[in-house]
């Protein structure tokens, strides 16, 4: 089954997009060591770029109303998954999701530690092709500005981060086990950055989907375990210090032989800074 999209929700949100998502085979959960799967509790001082978007009215309030991740690139710019913004995600058309918020410097969404910006803007890379995710990345501007010091460098074209082998962390507050666990504070994982001809053969373009070196990349490990999962979409993938990926999508989570597949940051950095 092709999985672009996070699917948590459906149950109690309408699904107005859901023409181009087939119901779900429903794919053998993951495995029981599988728990981000794989990875431990962070403290967002260490990693204060990692933002949770949030919209209380759609997702109630006991995690802050949390349903994605995202990144900040700028003092008021914050980056997601374009998919985090669809009719399928958030049940409704996003402009009208009145809440739209970025929650900063809380690690955990049962506190009211850090704190809730309005997002004033959203825009969605014009270049985004939901059947396929490719370009899947948003951009949201803050209503107000955080500190110089919670910004992260992306890594532009030609880094050596990308490199396969390259060590990086994923972040999110999305499932834990595959099995629709929540997480409550902020975790992460470690994985690698695999080669496009190992992503090319986890995805060939069978019904789990197809992986597009020029907009993507993938990571994990191939015998599986650590990963991103549902609820994670949108947060960063990064390495040597600067962002290489937003979580985007996967089949299962943590499944030997299907790594998670991210955004590939210097394929849109591009688009998005030149409309910024
Ligand atoms: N689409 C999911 C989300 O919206 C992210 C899935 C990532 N899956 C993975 N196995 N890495 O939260």
């Amino acid at each position: 089954m092709r999985r672009p999209f996070a699917r948590p929700w459906t149950g109690v949100l309408a699904t107005a997009a859901a023409a181009t998502v087939l119901p779900l085979a429903s794919p053998v959960p993951a495995a029981a060591d599988s728990v981000i799967v794989g990875g431990s509790p962070v403290q967002v001082s260490d990693s204060p770029w990692v933002v949770a978007l949030s919209s209380r009215d759609r997702f109630g309030g006991t995690r802050s109303g949390q349903f994605c991740g995202g990144v900040v690139t700028g003092r008021t710019t914050v980056l997601t998954a374009a998919h985090c913004m669809s009719d399928d995600v958030l049940g409704l058309p996003m402009n009208r999701v009145k809440d739209l918020t970025v929650i900063a410097g809380r690690g955990d969404l049962g506190t009211s530690e850090g704190r809730e910006i309005p997002v004033r803007e959203v825009r969605i890379n014009p270049e985004y092709d939901a059947y396929s995710n490719s370009g899947d990345v948003a951009a949201l501007t803050l209503a107000e500005a955080l500190p110089e010091g919670y910004v992260l460098p992306m890594a532009g074209e030609g880094d050596p981060a990308y490199k396969a082998g390259t060590e990086a962390a994923v972040y999110g507050w999305g499932d834990t086990t595959g099995a629709g666990d929540y997480a409550r504070t902020l975790h992460a994982a470690r994985v690698r950055v695999l080669s496009d001809a190992v992503c090319e053969e986890a995805y060939p373009g069978n019904a789990d989907g197809t992986y597009q070196a020029e907009t993507m990349l993938c990571a994990g490990e191939m015998e599986g375990r650590r990963d991103a999962c549902q609820g994670d979409s949108g947060g960063p993938l990064v390495a040597q210090g600067r962002l290489i990926g937003l979580v985007s999508w996967g089949s299962g989570c943590g499944r030997p032989g299907s790594p998670g597949v991210y955004t590939r940051i210097s394929a849109v950095a591009k688009v998005m800074r030149a409309r910024a």
